[in-house]
């Protein structure tokens, strides 16, 4: 008769037996499954685990410091966020094509978390976030469709050489949620809605990933994200987000003048396992406050459009 609490309280007494006196590392990347395996572990083993949050420039808005704040503050988890901006945003200049894009934000992800673990002298142990329905899939992606080369950022560099402790290898989603409540995990935490590794990289669609055209995208979606969790329906939603077709200008108007601006699509979807998903209903007056704040918030932008595309025949991200 066991709960998700026993259960923990179980594999906290096991980590602790198998770390022994090694250093544990821990990619997180502030999704609830890397959250929650961390904290777990942290009760396990304490400073012995390192936490590296890293910081590839394509995160929303607040993102990077309400990870800081969660883990370093609030939890006093050892963490090393690194400000990779710059090296991720070179690699990607130039770069059109999504699964390239893909390949080198694993890729870096990977030889930045590599110079991590050196600098920590190679630990020997490795927090994974992998769940129950991660397992039972093995080989698949994430609740994903095959289709594109899901590089999960948050996920295992395979050619790394750690031993792994993956603390939520029994449990489903709604059990990590529950686990991640009980050890005081904040709420926007513990209901994030899912998050791709290579981030706003793949929302700048067709076309190069610059910095102007990050920080558009960024407001935007974070203009979103507010009324959407204002008009309480942040839950209800798989995934609510902003996509910014690169190289697209649209003509508008304002005062006296004529315009040329970006366009901006409104994506939210609601799903089970985002195999298949349905564009979701939003409310109008949401969808007028969203499409109103972001054309007078941001200069750049003179057109919103919403996306009532379903996954299939759409996928849920554009590329
Ligand atoms: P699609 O667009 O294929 O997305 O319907 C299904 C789910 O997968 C997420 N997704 C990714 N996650 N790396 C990730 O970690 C990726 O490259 C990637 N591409 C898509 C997407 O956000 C949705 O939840």
């Amino acid at each position: 008769n066991w709960t998700p609490g026993s259960l923990v309280a179980k594999q906290i007494e096991r980590i602790r037996e198998r770390v022994g006196n090694e250093r544990v590392i821990c990619a997180l990347s502030g999704g609830v499954d890397s959250s929650v395996a961390a904290l777990i572990v942290h009760r396990a083993v304490g400073d012995a685990l390192t936490c590296v949050f890293v910081d590839h420039g394509l995160l929303r808005k607040n993102e990077r410091e309400q990870v800081v704040a969660a883990f370093r503050d609030r939890f006093q988890v050892p963490l090393v966020a690194v400000d990779a901006r710059a090296r991720f945003l070179a690699r990607l200049r130039g770069v059109v094509d999504p699964e390239r894009k893909r390949k080198i934000i694993g890729e870096e992800f990977i030889r930045v978390f590599e110079e991590q673990a050196r600098e920590l002298g190679e630990p020997r142990f490795l927090v994974q976030g992998t769940l129950y329905s991660d397992v039972i899939e093995s080989g698949g992606a994430k609740g994903a469709a095959t289709i594109k080369s899901h590089h999960n950022v948050g996920g295992l560099p395979e050619d790394l050489h750690f031993e792994l402790i993956e603390p939520l290898r029994d449990l489903f989603k709604d059990e990590v949620r529950q686990v991640g409540l009980e050890l005081g995990l904040p709420e926007r935490l513990v209901w994030r809605q899912p998050f791709p590794g290579p981030g706003l990289a793949i929302r700048i669609v067709g076309g190069e990933v610059t910095e102007e055209r990050l920080e558009v995208l960024r407001e935007a979606d974070a203009i979103l994200q507010d009324e959407i969790r204002a008009a309480g329906l942040y839950r209800e939603l798989w995934q609510s987000f902003c996509v910014l077709p690169a190289d697209l200008r649209t003509v508008g108007v304002q005062g006296d003048g004529r315009t040329y601006g970006y366009v901006i699509v409104i994506r939210a979807v609601t799903s089970e396992d985002a195999m298949t998903a349905d564009w979701a209903r939003l409310p109008y007056d949401l969808i007028e406050r969203v499409s109103q704040r972001i054309v007078a918030e941001l200069p750049q932008v003179n057109r919103v459009v919403l996306d009532v595309t379903s996954k299939p025949p759409g996928t849920i991200e554009w590329e």
